[in-house]
């Protein structure tokens, strides 16, 4: 539990928490927003970042730990690779085995399309396991697709693609639907409807969940779908290079087992890159709520196969990751915590922004509490404020927490805090990469027959994705690569084999007078101790 400092700042939220739950404070203006964002959020930090200097993005910036990954060596000698001795032949290979690449794997069976998927880790190793809060779609008679699209037109700073918005929007209620068929035990009432929620920028209440482990259990329902299936799922095994043919279209992957280290050579009709994100890169620093594969691996096999990227320097703090105890640091705590009713509280026990304001906002605002403003809470390994949890059972009633957030519970449980009478701590937490690789609404990118679907996907979020938007994303999107990619296979003859794309990449690296001695895709972090640190 708490002592020292932390202990004496909770008695003040405690002491506070009468008057503070009365309150409704107010949202802030598009100006306050803009002004706050530009100080205090990582995104605006310009040392941060770095211009590119090889690739179809070229003069644009990225993050500086992409930048290096970007313009990094292949993991590969082109010409030492046999691509005459093919491995696996499939029409669909699907690459990574997430909530995005298992959804793509069913519909691309269902189309009737031989398809593989292929993992550096097992199936359901991914993100979207670790989804907490929930799925968006209106499916309720107070809403619409129409204002789904604004809520998250607004939420992404205007810079959503406005056709993948329409198609995420629009397919919406048909994604809950597919999956509640599928068995996913969503939330609902005596009667049958499904229990929904608010979450930050959402006008209305369409955040379907199953409690507070939305996705184990989406994922669940998944790989449980693909394994019936009997779709085949290669474990283990990162692909390390996108195969293309001579006419320049994706036709495979080189992949790498990852245990054995050898190299096997996949051959497709067509590609879909579901890799996920990128928290593991921490980027600025920040510790993180992703999955362990995290490592943007799909933005290099793309980048380097001439696939575009699209908002790469927009990324996802989200507002509240565990600040303490320190053995969960970074751990995600889910916006649903707000969505029930907890609020905001700096050290003084002021509220100090309105709880469910967008992501970046809230982060920005955490921050500023805890920089300019110094009202943060010091923890001994770092900073947070408080998320006053109690007030969930003051205003829902007692048993709420347990019955909405039974996760959140336990997380703390094993440190002796009781979330139900005690507030917890919070800081931002790398979260989510809002950019990713463009592609029309069909999921394809300029590489002819190279698909993305889920967390790799840039601009269907703008700079700012609102939360259940992206369990949403890798449903609505996935099944429509799967089967876009299955319908587009059956017209394919697959050219001769090439890895000219990496040779090339190499040498215009080599004109631009970069010398890196990485090697990427990364595959895994290293969080090896690093000498003279105890
Ligand atoms: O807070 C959360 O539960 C996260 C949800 C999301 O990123 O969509």
């Amino acid at each position: 539990m708490y002592s020292g400092e932390i202990l004496e700042s909770m008695k003040k939220v405690e002491a506070a928490r009468a008057k503070n739950i009365q309150l409704e404070p107010r949202r802030m203006t598009a100006e306050e927003k803009e002004t706050l964002l530009a100080t205090y959020h990582p995104d605006y930090k310009q040392n941060e970042f770095a211009i590119l200097q090889v690739g179809p993005n070229k003069g644009d910036k990225v993050p500086t730990e992409l930048a290096a990954l970007l313009q990094a060596n292949s993991r590969i000698h082109p010409e030492k690779i046999d691509l005459t001795k093919v491995d696996y032949d499939v029409d669909v290979l699907v690459i990574g085995g997430g909530g995005a690449g298992a959804s793509a794997a069913i519909e691309a069976d269902e189309a009737g399309a031989k398809v593989m998927i292929v993992t550096k880790l097992r199936i359901g190793d991914a993100n979207t396991m670790m989804a907490e809060g929930g799925i968006q779609a209106a499916d309720k008679p107070n809403d619409s697709p129409a204002i789904h699209y604004l809520d998250a037109m607004g939420g992404g700073h205007f810079a959503n693609k406005p056709e993948l918005l329409s198609k995420l929007v629009m397919e919406a209620p048909a994604a809950i639907k597919w999956l509640n068929e599928l068995g996913v035990e969503f939330d609902k009432a005596a009667d049958g409807t499904m229990i929904t929620t608010h979450g930050g920028g959402t006008s209305r209440k369409r955040m379907h969940a199953a409690k507070d482990y939305s996705g184990a259990e989406i994922m669940r329902t998944l790989r449980d779908e693909v394994l019936n299936r009997e779709i085949p799922v290669v474990d283990f095994t990162a692909a390390i290079e996108l195969i293309l043919d001579q006419d320049g279209k994706a036709a495979g992957a080189v992949l790498l087992n990852m245990e054995t280290k050898e190299i096997k050579i996949a051959r497709a009709k067509t590609v879909i890159i579901a890799t996920g994100g990128a928290g593991r890169l921490h980027y600025q620093g920040f510790p993180t709520s992703n999955h362990y594969g995290a490592t943007a691996d799909g933005l290099i096999l793309g980048y380097r196969a001439g696939a575009k990227l699209l908002y790469a320097d927009t990324l996802q703090y989200h507002p509240t990751g565990v600040a303490y105890p320190e053995q969960i640091f970074g751990a995600l705590v889910t916006e649903k915590v707000r969505s029930v009713g907890a609020m905001l509280i700096n050290s003084e026990g002021e509220a100090f922004m309105h709880p469910l304001e967008t992501r970046d906002v809230s982060a920005a605002s955490i921050i500023r509490e805890c920089s300019t403003n110094g009202k943060g809470v010091h923890t001994g390994s770092g900073v947070g404020v408080w998320l006053d949890t109690p007030m969930i059972e003051i205003k829902g009633g007692e048993g709420t927490i347990e019955k909405r957030i039974p996760a959140m519970m336990r997380m703390f449980a094993k440190y002796d805090i009781d979330i139900r009478k005690v507030p917890i701590l919070v800081y931002p937490t790398l979260h989510y990469q809002n950019g990713g690789l463009q592609i029309t609404p069909d999921g394809m990118t300029a590489v002819e027959n190279l698909f993305v679907a889920g967390e790799a996907v840039g601009g269907i979020h703008g700079r700012n994705r609102l939360m259940g938007n992206s369990l949403l994303d890798i449903i609505v999107f996935g099944r429509s690569a799967g089967k876009n990619a299955a319908i587009k296979s059956r017209n394919v003859t697959v050219g001769k084999l090439t890895l000219s794309h990496v040779a090339k990449f190499a040498k215009e690296m080599e004109e631009a007078g970069i010398h890196s001695d990485i090697v990427s895709p990364k595959l895994l972090p290293d969080y090896t101790r690093k000498r003279n640190t105890i």
